[in-house]
């Protein structure tokens, strides 16, 4: 990591506009991904997340899907806008981070401790969303600007086809990145006071 922990959190943005290119080798992205998947934690230390990493032909395909899929169900007159922000925001970009969470795990969990079923489903979430953010900051470290998109679960059958996924695989999220083509509007930040509550 080229800048601090905090550095890259507060680096981490949602970045839109796209373009193709790409700052570092392919090898250091799926180094990435690999090492969040293997460090991030999890309940029970269940490692539920599955992820798959698109890149060239294969991320583009993935943006394809996701247009045609949504073409057959959005009013012509509003998929020209929905078709501009795929081509400009995910489909321009370098590569796309799929994010799965196998319910096969979660199922066995909640046999084994029935105590706590109805929580697994939600802390699997969770344990998503942590990887999420971790490969969303690693990736923007290294150079890239990523958003966090949700088209599932409209692309799902086709993505699954398309990749040979697993039935037992959910997918929560995906994640487009490329290089930045313009920068994130100003955050608005709501007062910390209200949000964070400290006794001592
Ligand atoms: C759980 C979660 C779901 C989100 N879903 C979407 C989404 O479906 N589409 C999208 O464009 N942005 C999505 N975002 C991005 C947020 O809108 C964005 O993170 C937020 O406005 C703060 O802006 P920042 O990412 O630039 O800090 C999501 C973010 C989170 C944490």
């Amino acid at each position: 990591m080229r800048r601090s922990f905090n550095e890259a959190l507060e680096h981490r943005r949602t970045y839109y506009a796209l373009s193709s290119q790409s700052p570092v080798s392919d090898k250091e992205i799926e180094d990435v991904v690999k090492f969040a998947v293997k460090h991030v934690p999890s309940a029970f230390n269940s490692q539920s997340a599955r992820v798959v990493l698109l890149l060239g032909d294969n991320h583009k395909k993935l943006w394809n899907i996701t247009k045609d899929t949504l073409h057959k169900i959005v009013p012509e007159e509003t998929f020209k806008n929905t078709e501009a922000k795929i081509d400009n925001c995910f489909l321009s970009g370098y590569g796309t981070v799929l994010y799965y969470e196998d319910q096969d795990v979660v199922k066995n969990l909640q046999e084994k401790f029935s105590l706590y079923a109805d929580n697994f489903p939600v802390w699997s979430e969770q344990a998503s969303g942590m990887h999420q953010l971790a490969i969303w900051t690693m990736l923007e470290d290294l150079g890239f600007g990523a958003s966090l998109q949700h088209y599932n679960p409209l692309i799902d059958a086709e993505v699954a086809k398309q990749w040979d996924i697993p039935a037992n695989w959910k997918l929560i999220g995906e994640m487009p990145f490329g290089m930045p083509a313009s920068e994130p509007d100003k955050k608005e930040f709501n007062p910390i006071e209200d949000r964070v509550k400290i006794y001592k």
